[in-house]
C-alpha cells in the first residue's frame, strides 16, 4: 500500500473526545520507549509525524493521524514507565485502558515488544487483559536492527513458546525495525487486508 497522505488530526486525553468517524482505526501500544511513535513514522515514511524521544514517557496523549484519507493510525502513551509519579501512572493507565476498552472504531491494536528482551510480565499481563476484554490485537517486535539475525529468531521463537503457555492460538506476529524499515510491507499489507474486509462488510 502506498501512503499518499498522513495528517496529524488531534491529541486527546480522553477517549470520548476522540474524533467521531466510520473509518478503521489501528492503534499502537506497548511499554514506554519500545518504539511506537518511531514505528508510525517508519510506516508513513514521515520523519516527524509522531513525536519520538530517546527518553521514555514522550507520548502522553491519544494522537490521531489520518492516513490516505480513509483510515487512522493512533499513537498511544506507553505503559510501565517506572519514573513517573504514582498519580501520573494512574492517569496514563486510565487514558490507555479508557481508549482500548471503549473505542468502538478500534479495528486492531498493535502491541509492540522490544525484540531484545525476554517476555516481560507487564506485556504478558497486558495480553491477558486484552484477551479477557475481547480486544483484537497483533504483536510487533521492535528494534530488530539491534540484534543479529540468529539472536532475533531465537528470541522470537522463545517468545512464541512463552505465549503458547498462555494461549491456544497466537495472534499475527510481525518483526520490525524503524531504522531499516524491516516489517513495513508486511504490516501495511496486513492493515490493507483488514481495511478491505471492513469495507466489504460495510457493502453487504
Ligand atoms: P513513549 O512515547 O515514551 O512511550 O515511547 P515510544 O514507544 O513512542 O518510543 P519512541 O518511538 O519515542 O522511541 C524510543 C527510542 O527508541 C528513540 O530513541 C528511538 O530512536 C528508538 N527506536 C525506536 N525504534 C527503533 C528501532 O527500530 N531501532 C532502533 N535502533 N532504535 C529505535
Ligand atoms: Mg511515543
Amino acid at each position: 500500500m502506498d501512503i499518499k497522505s498522513a495528517e496529524f488530526i488531534i491529541s486527546n486525553s480522553e477517549v470520548y473526545k476522540c474524533p467521531k468517524h466510520n473509518l478503521p482505526e489501528y492503534a499502537f501500544i506497548g511499554r514506554s520507549n519500545v518504539g511506537k511513535s518511531s514505528l508510525i513514522n517508519m510506516l508513513t515514511e514521515r520523519k516527524d509525524l509522531a513525536k519520538t524521544s530517546s527518553k521514555p514517557g514522550k507520548t502522553l496523549l491519544i494522537n490521531h493521524f489520518l492516513i490516505n484519507k480513509n483510515w487512522f493510525l493512533v499513537d498511544l502513551p506507553g505503559y510501565g514507565y517506572a519514573k513517573v509519579s504514582k498519580s501520573d501512572l494512574v492517569k496514563l493507565d486510565k487514558i490507555i485502558k479508557g481508549y482500548v476498552m471503549n473505542r468502538d472504531s478500534l479495528t486492531n491494536l498493535f502491541v509492540l515488544v522490544d525484540a531484545r528482551l525476554e517476555p516481560q510480565a507487564i506485556d504478558l499481563e497486558f495480553f491477558e487483559f486484552l484477551g479477557v476484554n475481547g480486544v483484537p490485537f497483533s504483536i510487533i517486535f521492535t528494534k530488530a536492527d539491534k540484534l543479529s539475525n540468529a539472536k532475533l529468531h531465537a528470541n522470537v521463537t522463545a517468545y512464541r513458546e512463552k505465549l503458547f503457555e498462555q494461549w491456544e492460538e497466537l495472534p499475527p506476529i510481525f518483526i520490525s525495525s524503524a531504522e531499516t524499515k524491516m516489517g513495513r510491507e508486511d504490516i501495511l499489507n496486513y492493515i490493507e487486508s483488514i481495511n478491505e474486509s471492513v469495507s466489504a462488510k460495510g457493502d453487504e
